[in-house]
């Protein structure tokens, strides 16, 4: 069973947060307008920018040369990737110069890959614009763009020198973005934060999206956590795999429905596990239930959209090849996982047994 402690949090008297991934990484949390300056390095910045980010926040990138992608998940292919090398040539940029990704998971994804291929590799970090990309996809190192369809197939694992997260960004996120980020907060307490499931489930949506501070807090606690899990097992070696709780089902509800994004598909995910791990006897009854309702009451579905057969098949597909057991993460209480080996043919039985 894996129990984490919080660390390596600073409190500074301006109220900037840092939180350490790596000496040469870290995470910080305030103002962006006042926080980025001080982390660029002297060198010739070119920001990758979100057009949507860039649109509304048009004085943030302002200063730096850019490069305009569209959020969501096509920009993650080969030719947006194309499209962004040719534009750095256009630019005469050289290994001298530094890339900013600004903008969520997408943006960061593509200029993590971008950096640390272009030219053999770049130094860049990042201004994380969603939720989801502050909590879970700017942090950690890895990066990637999706190849024919399938996702994350090509990438690297390097660190960014620094990541910005600026909660008041998120203001303007469609609530249905928003929503996607919060199910990877519900996930993050789950595995290791009792406290941090507690403030979630004191508090409505909206005064999570309204409430700065609150928000601030929920986006610190979730980010210590990918931190020290990243920070003991950086290239997915064992500990890593815990942040993919829930996860199994969520891709393959992703990739056989088209109507969930990965946010929403977590919740039913995480759901789904919870049920299981009481069938197998390592979470009590009452825990999975405080799981389901308070992801209903963040206003998630939480039922499974197809057949759990039909899921389980297409969770284990790809996995057949690789040989045929898999890691999967239960939950045993609330801020507490283990990780379990389960053979191909028993994970149908697991989710049927839901
Ligand atoms: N590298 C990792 O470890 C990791 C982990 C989790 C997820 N991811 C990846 O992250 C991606 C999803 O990230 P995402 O959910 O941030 O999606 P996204 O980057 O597509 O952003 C979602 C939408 O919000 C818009 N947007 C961004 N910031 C905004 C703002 N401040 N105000 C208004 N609109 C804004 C974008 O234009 C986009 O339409 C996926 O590709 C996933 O694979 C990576
Ligand atoms: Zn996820």
């Amino acid at each position: 069973m894996y129990y984490f402690c919080a660390t390596n949090l600073s409190h500074r008297a301006d109220m900037k947060q840092i939180l350490e991934v790596t000496p040469e990484s870290r995470v910080v949390l305030g103002r962006v307008a006042k926080q980025l300056s001080p982390l660029l390095p002297d060198r010739r910045v070119i920001a990758i920018v979100d057009a949507a980010v860039d649109a509304l926040y048009p004085s943030l990138c302002a200063p730096f040369e850019r490069i305009v992608v569209e959020g969501g998940e096509p920009t993650k292919s080969l030719a947006s990737l194309e499209r962004v090398y040719s534009s750095l040539i256009e630019l005469s940029a050289d290994r001298e110069c530094f890339l900013l990704g600004v903008g969520g998971g997408v943006v960061t994804d593509l200029t993590g890959f971008v950096a640390s291929t272009y030219m053999r590799g770049v130094p860049f970090g990042f201004v994380s614009t969603t939720l989801l990309g502050a909590v879970d996809a700017s942090v950690g190192g890895k990066n990637g763009v999706n190849v024919g369809g399938y996702k994350n197939m090509v990438g690297t694992f390097s660190h960014p020198q620094f990541v910005v997260c600026d909660v008041e960004l998120f203001a303007t996120l469609p609530e249905r973005e928003f929503r996607a980020g919060l199910a990877e907060v519900v996930k993050s307490a789950v595995i290791a934060d009792a406290r941090l499931f507690e403030l979630l489930e004191s508090h409505t949506f909206e005064e999570l999206r309204s409430d700065v501070a609150l928000l601030g807090e929920v986006v610190e606690r979730s980010l210590r956590i990918k931190a020290d899990v990243v920070r003991a097992d950086f290239r997915e070696g064992g500990l890593r795999r815990v942040l993919n709780l829930g996860h199994t089902l969520a891709h393959a509800i992703e990739k056989s429905t088209h109507r969930y994004n990965h946010g929403e598909a977590v919740a039913i995910g995480l759901c789904a596990i919870s049920k299981a791990a009481v069938v197998q006897g390592v979470l009590a009854a009452a825990d999975a239930e405080r799981i389901e309702g308070l992801l209903c009451k963040l206003g998630f579905e939480t039922s499974l959209p197809l057949p759990a057969a039909l899921l389980a098949e297409a969770a284990v597909k790809d996995k057949k090849r690789a040989g045929d057991v898999l890691h999967v993460i239960f939950p045993t209480a609330i801020g507490a996982v283990c990780d379990r080996t389960v053979s191909v043919d028993a994970i149908a039985q697991i989710f049927e047994s839901i």
